[in-house]
């Protein structure tokens, strides 16, 4: 890759570019193998908008997907959209690994940086398993955790499209391992998920602590619970949650950055602010390899 340069002293692989070159010039099959190797790349000095980020990610991508929380910024790009609303600090998770859902790369850019804090915070899951105590990995490798959530006919919509029918709704439900679900009267939909809190990374094939256990505990609209229903008590959350202080990494925003993460192993957060005018955009999907 010409006149790029690689700073290897960071866990976020940063690629910047000093030559005025354009996103959409980085070599593909180059890249690929450094987002299966590292798991997270910056590129940092391209000047990213939306838009070029989307035309960078469809390179990589087969399919987008839309969360249903996220304001879409622009209708002739609908899967483009802002990150989770709200100024407030946003504890680690993988994205939409509350469902099977879950999809294989985070795409986040910069249009402008908050003037103080909102930094991007990261955590390799690989790593996060490796520093647990024994005591809390032999709970995590011996019981599955329990994901509840509902979603009203609405959110589904936005999912499946806004045509979608509650046949669909089953053809896209039935026979997923861990699923079980429940279709209400009103057309909203109950799931329930039961999966390992301990998932094998897509590229490599290690262990690592990526999901959405500690977000979806904060949650006041959410459940998590261990498999069979009971509570997963405090004391544990509050130990994950320290060990996720310690191993905490951070995306310090410039505009026109473009963040690139592999959602198996890493997972993502935020630190609060109160600038009104910042503004990151993000993209969900599935790779193409
Ligand atoms: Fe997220």
């Amino acid at each position: 890759m010409k006149n790029i340069n690689f700073d290897t002293s960071t866990n976020a692989q940063i690629i910047y570019n000093n030559q005025g070159n354009s996103i959409l010039d980085l070599p593909r099959q180059e890249n690929l193998k450094m987002f299966k190797s590292f798991g997270i790349l910056l590129f940092r000095g391209f000047g990213v908008t939306y838009k070029e980020m989307k035309a960078f990610a469809e390179k990589f991508s087969s399919r987008f997907v839309l969360d249903k929380d996220r304001p879409i910024v622009d209708p002739n790009n609908r899967y483009i959209t802002l990150v989770d609303p709200g100024m407030h600090y946003v504890s680690p998770h993988c994205e939409n690994a509350n469902s099977p859902f879950r999809p294989d790369v985070v795409w986040f850019c910069c249009g402008v940086p908050a003037a103080q804090g909102g930094e991007t915070l990261f955590w390799d899951g690989v790593r996060v398993w490796e520093e647990m105590s024994g005591e809390l990995k032999n709970l995590f490798i011996s019981r599955k955790i329990r994901f509840l959530q509902k979603f009203p006919a609405v959110d589904w919509k936005r999912f499946l499209g806004t045509g979608a029918s509650i046949a669909d709704v089953k053809k896209t439900l039935d026979g997923i391992e861990g699923l079980s679900y429940r279709i209400n009267e009103d057309q909203s939909v109950y799931i329930e998920y039961i999966c390992s809190a301990v998932v094998k990374t897509k590229y490599g094939n290690q262990y690592a602590f990526a999901n959405s256990l500690i977000s979806e505990y904060k949650n006041p609209k959410a459940v998590v619970t261990f498999e069979d229903g009971s509570p997963i008590p405090l004391g544990v959350i509050n130990q994950i949650q320290e060990l996720m202080n310690r191993l905490a990494e951070v995306i310090d925003w410039e505009s026109g950055d473009l963040v690139m993460i592999d959602n198996s192993r890493f997972l993502h957060g935020r630190r609060s602010f109160t600038d009104t005018r910042r503004r990151i955009f993000s993209l969900l999907s599935y790779l193409n390899d």
